[in-house]
């Protein structure tokens, strides 16, 4: 049996997969998040161990713990963990939606240059990422700074506590902005640049490679006999399109979960010519574009329990009125956006109301702004000439029929839904699995274990009014964006 981590940012999932891809249990255990300061974002490592090892003893609690024999985990990119020379974390983890980084992020772009970062690491400086994160803690904490002897990304601070090893997969690693994406190695110039050196970063791997095994006292912990196999694992949404079946070129999934994230897979490294969307490595060894937007099902999560504090999700959206024909918008730049406007400081707002405007309106207004968000990705990459017909749509926001139903008409594409939704957890297990042997290789695995269940093709008169929609939401950022400075 293998089990696959989630390491979320509202929590961890944990699955446990039979050999043959059966899920055979689910746990989650939520945890905090803290935003210290506007815009700031951070977690507790300690946490995501503690909370981590917690839902593995349920997660066995009916099952002869010795039968499981993999562990992979896929984990919530671009998080900075700074390790001090005896293990200890250093300080709270600086999470993917914090949007600190703007005087670093500015002088990676402006001053290094886009140029130069796109050719030492096929992508451009966003808030999020890890190495505009190094240097603000260069900047901002130079005590802390010069305590570092370890830089690890979330899942990574995982594998290492269970296994030892120092470790990072190229997915993942991908995100930092320290790795030349297309050679697959770390980038030389970045790390003088972010005035770190390679020894306090981890050995590089493909997702499905063996790193270690989990060690002997944590085995005792969780009273497992024998040898428990961890692979690298991979980024959330790299993990998550194992899970989707997206796998192999040219396959498109699309995340609605805290973050909104669009994936498009290919063999080969891709140049951008427009760096709005970043360019990764794949954990099925080939690579992808994304498009992420920073906040998507959590706009309707703030929506419907801070502001309207209402948990009937299913009874507001039973409320809701025609698609394509709604007069109220809503920009869902809670945390500012990264895909495509790269602006920390960009804001949310409801605009087009009138006084007989209703409570359904602007519930419905969230739900296609996160859509038109998502279109503004697609945009980008029909730009370059990447041509998407259909897409896997997965993560808590996928679970709404009608989010479905919006998303494959705004989006003019069709939208197919899974049996086993279970997102980065399930791809975290058949990683687990290819790195035991079980099969030969990512894409063999998913083909096998993923399953598709229904699709929702667009509508081409509701398509056509989404159309008309989208012309008018995307003048708002351009209109809006000096405001918020
Ligand atoms: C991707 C990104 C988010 C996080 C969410 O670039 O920042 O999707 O990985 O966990």
């Amino acid at each position: 049996m293998y089990i696959g981590v989630d390491l979320g940012t509202s929590g961890v999932k944990l699955l446990l997969m039979d050999k043959d891809g059966k899920i055979l249990k689910k746990v989650t255990k939520e945890y905090g998040l803290s935003f210290p300061q506007p815009g700031w974002s951070e977690q507790n490592p300690y946490d995501w161990y503690d909370y981590t090892i917690l839902g593995i003893k349920e997660l066995i609690s009916e099952i002869n713990p010795s039968d499981v024999k993999g562990f992979g985990v896929g984990g919530q990119m671009h998080g900075l963990v700074i390790l001090d020379e005896n293990d200890e974390v250093i300080r709270p983890a600086i999470l993917w939606n914090d949007g600190r980084t703007t005087a670093e992020t500015d002088y990676l772009n402006n001053e290094i240059g886009t140029d130069k970062l796109a050719k030492y690491t096929g992508n451009i400086a966003f808030a999020g990422f890890t190495a505009p994160k190094i240097l603000w803690v260069y900047n901002n904490e130079p005590d802390n700074f010069k305590k570092i002897k370890k830089i690890m990304l979330p899942k990574d601070y995982l594998v290492y506590r269970l296994t030892g090893a120092f470790s990072c997969d190229y997915s993942d690693a991908s995100g930092m902005l320290l790795l030349d994406v297309k050679n697959k190695c770390w980038s030389k110039e970045m790390l003088d640049i972010c005035h770190v050196s390679e020894d306090m970063l981890p050995k590089l791997y493909e997702s499905s490679d063996v790193v270690g095994t989990v060690k002997s006292d944590v085995l005792a912990d969780l009273g497992i006999n024998g040898e428990v196999k961890v692979v690298a694992g991979a980024g959330d949404n790299a993990a998550a399109a194992i899970g989707t079946g997206t796998v192999g070129a040219g396959r498109c999934n699309i995340s609605l979960g805290t973050s909104g994230t669009i994936f498009i897979t290919d063999s080969k490294f891709v140049d951008l010519d427009n760096n709005a969307l970043h360019s990764f490595a794949h954990s099925d060894k080939g690579f992808h574009i994304m498009g992420c937007m920073l906040s998507a099902a959590s706009c309707n999560k703030w929506w419907m329990d801070e502001i309207l504090r209402d948990k009937d999700y299913a009874k507001a959206q039973e409320e809701m009125g025609n698609l394509g024909e709604n007069n109220v918008f809503f920009l869902p730049y809670l945390m500012g956006e990264r895909s495509p406007h790269n602006n920390p400081k960009a804001r949310s707002m409801f605009i087009g109301m009138s006084m007989d405007t209703t409570r359904a309106q602007m519930s419905q207004a969230v739900l296609e702004g996160v859509a038109f968000g998502m279109r503004d990705c697609l945009e980008v990459a029909k730009e370059m000439g990447i041509n998407i017909t259909e897409t896997c749509i997965c993560g808590g926001g996928a679970k709404s029929p009608l989010w479905r139903k919006i998303m494959a008409n705004v989006l003019n594409i069709k939208v197919n839904t899974l049996k086993n939704d279970e997102g980065p957890a399930l791809g975290g297990a058949i990683l687990a699995a290819v790195g035991d042997g079980v099969y030969p290789d990512v894409i063999e695995a998913a083909k096998k274990i993923v399953e598709y269940d229904s699709s929702i093709e667009p509508d081409a008169e509701i398509a056509a009014k989404y159309d008309k929609a989208y012309d008018f939401y995307k003048k708002l950022y351009p209109h809006t964006k000096d405001l918020f400075q």
